[in-house]
């Protein structure tokens, strides 16, 4: 890790300060002063401010019930960042582990370790995604396995290269679906990988639209009773199935 990342990590202070530690010649690495920002060091090198020790915090990993109209971005832009809602220090050093877009709601995961992030959205790494979708169409019960099959053995999207990885399907039955709703079907798809829209391009891919989406599981990792625009730290379980 560089080493002006480390000090951040390791104290209260920001990039800019860190630096600016750094040029007063009172930070050093294995006794040596050490000036530069970007040197390569590790967690088992001394490093010291002062003559203080540092000892790197541990990663940070976090969940969140994100609401509709916030976004899954380091910057605000027309919505806010969901990282206004984690109330740590230093959020915004934080990154999201699979965006959701500005009106999608559901489950966040949110960390400051690149290589776990990188496991939980890797296509490569095949960790499962579903989500909860509201569709304007009403899916007949005799398309039902027909489209069950497609999804399953990958659909073309617009503009991309291959297929959609196998993706599971099912149908949500509804009681008292009443007229006014925007909605006429309800499923849940499971999927291994976050093209861009992913999930609504799908659905128009099959003729259809989606309403509402609403991310459920990451992984073995559910909401569970978090509020929407909760938040919590990640147990060491949830942790580790992405270590
Ligand atoms: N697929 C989408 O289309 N949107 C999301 O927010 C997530 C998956």
């Amino acid at each position: 890790m560089r080493l002006d990342k480390f000090i951040c990590k390791s104290t209260e202070l920001t990039r800019t300060e860190a630096k600016k530690v750094l040029k007063s010649g009172e930070v050093r690495v294995n006794n040596e002063v050490a000036k530069n920002a970007a040197m390569q060091v590790h967690e088992n090198n001394l490093i010291t401010i002062d003559g203080q020790q540092l000892s790197a915090r541990g990663s940070r990993y976090y969940i969140l019930h994100k609401i509709v109209d916030t976004i899954c971005s380091n910057v605000d832009e027309i919505y806010p960042s969901v990282l206004h809602s984690l109330e740590v220090d230093k959020a915004f050093d934080l990154h999201i582990a699979g965006r959701l877009d500005a009106d999608t709601t559901g489950l966040v995961l949110i960390t400051d370790d690149g290589r776990w992030s990188h496991n939980v959205i890797s296509p490569k790494k095949q960790c499962q995604k579903t989500y909860r979708v509201w569709l304007r169409s009403e899916i007949d019960d005799d398309k039902l396995s027909a489209l069950v099959a497609r999804f399953d053995s990958g659909l073309q999207l617009q503009g991309e290269d291959s297929l959609t990885r196998p993706a599971i399907l099912t149908r949500v039955e509804i009681d008292n679906l009443v007229d006014e709703a925007s909605y006429r079907s309800e499923v849940l798809l499971t999927i291994t990988e976050g093209k861009y829209h992913q999930v609504k391009r799908m659905f128009a891919a099959v003729g259809n639209r989606v309403v509402g989406l609403h991310r459920e599981q990451i992984g073995k990792i559910t909401l569970g009773d978090l509020a929407p625009g909760e938040w919590r730290e990640l147990t060491e379980d949830e942790i580790t199935q992405f270590s």
